[in-house]
């Protein structure tokens, strides 16, 4: 198992932003394919949210009666989706999952990936621990739309000012407080002043960030003996979302296809 950072930038901000009571509001803070992934779920399945931060949707599974468990690299998110749901967790690293292979029934890699060094060993990891038949719920940031430019310009400007000590105020006065603000609108004063600012360091400060075109999903799913059973575009919003399914290992036979299996056979009547 990989070593994981001793302090991450999620400890220091944690991607909390809901109420840790909110799991009667599942609909508006969990995106619908993985509210209809839940639902559709026996309670005897086995759920690994992958890069769980402090519990959102271990909180709904948690309602559900579903078996889970989380797993983040950050120590402080974890502690407080524990202490929040009372679920198993592991602190741990996405890109040396210490989970056995073909241990899970679902996982869920919400917002995950693209925050690591190599997000398609991320990926790899998360198909790995899955059961064949077994699905993922993956939510990357995908490129166009007005978040890569936004994380360029301003947050280049916030990250760089967020270095130095003394423009620390400069940020929260001409960026912060109107992020608050209008997230407060926008929420009908349910946004509290943390909970953005949370989510304000993982929109622009968060200091890795990587954009992942659905072609690339398709390619690694390719590769990987996997496909997707449902895509969201999420028209709008920063990111795009899949259901993949991980194959059971006979549906698959590209190792040996019929032209090659048939010059095999030739080859061996040929021979004296
Ligand atoms: C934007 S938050 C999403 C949290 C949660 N999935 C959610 O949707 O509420 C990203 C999370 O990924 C975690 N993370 C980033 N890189 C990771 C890695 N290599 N291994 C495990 N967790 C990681 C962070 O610590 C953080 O809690």
């Amino acid at each position: 198992m990989g070593t994981p950072e001793s302090v991450t930038f999620y400890d220091q901000h944690p991607f909390d932003w809901i109420p840790a009571d909110a799991s009667g509001e599942i609909d508006s803070v969990v995106s619908r394919p993985l509210v209809d992934l839940i639902q559709s779920l026996d309670v005897e399945s086995l759920v690994l949210d992958i890069g769980c931060g402090p519990g959102r949707v271990l909180g709904f599974l948690k309602k559900r009666g579903i078996r889970c468990i989380g797993l983040d690299r950050s120590r402080v998110s974890l502690s407080l989706a524990i202490k929040r749901y009372d679920r198993p967790g592991a602190v741990g690293d996405n890109l040396h999952l210490p989970f056995a292979d073909r241990t899970a029934d679902v996982v869920i890699s919400d917002g995950v990936i693209h925050h690591t060094e190599d997000p398609v060993t991320a990926f790899t990891e998360n198909l790995r621990i899955l059961k064949p038949g077994g699905r993922m719920y993956l939510a990357v940031y995908k490129p166009g739309g007005r978040y890569p430019m936004l994380y360029k310009f301003p947050g280049g400007l916030i990250r760089g000012s967020l270095s130095r000590r003394w423009s620390e105020p400069f940020v929260t006065l001409f960026f912060q407080v109107p992020y608050y603000v209008i997230h407060f609108l926008r929420s009908r004063g349910k946004r509290t002043w943390s909970g953005a600012r949370n989510l304000f360091y993982d929109y622009f400060v968060t200091p890795r960030v990587a954009f992942l075109p659905r072609r690339t999903i398709e390619e690694w799913c390719e590769k990987q003996q996997a496909h997707i059973v449902r895509y969201e575009e999420n028209r709008g919003q920063n990111v795009h979302s899949f259901l993949v399914e991980k194959e059971e290992p006979n549906n698959r036979c590209d190792l040996i296809k019929a032209g090659t299996l048939e010059e095999l056979v030739e080859e061996k009547r040929e021979t004296p």
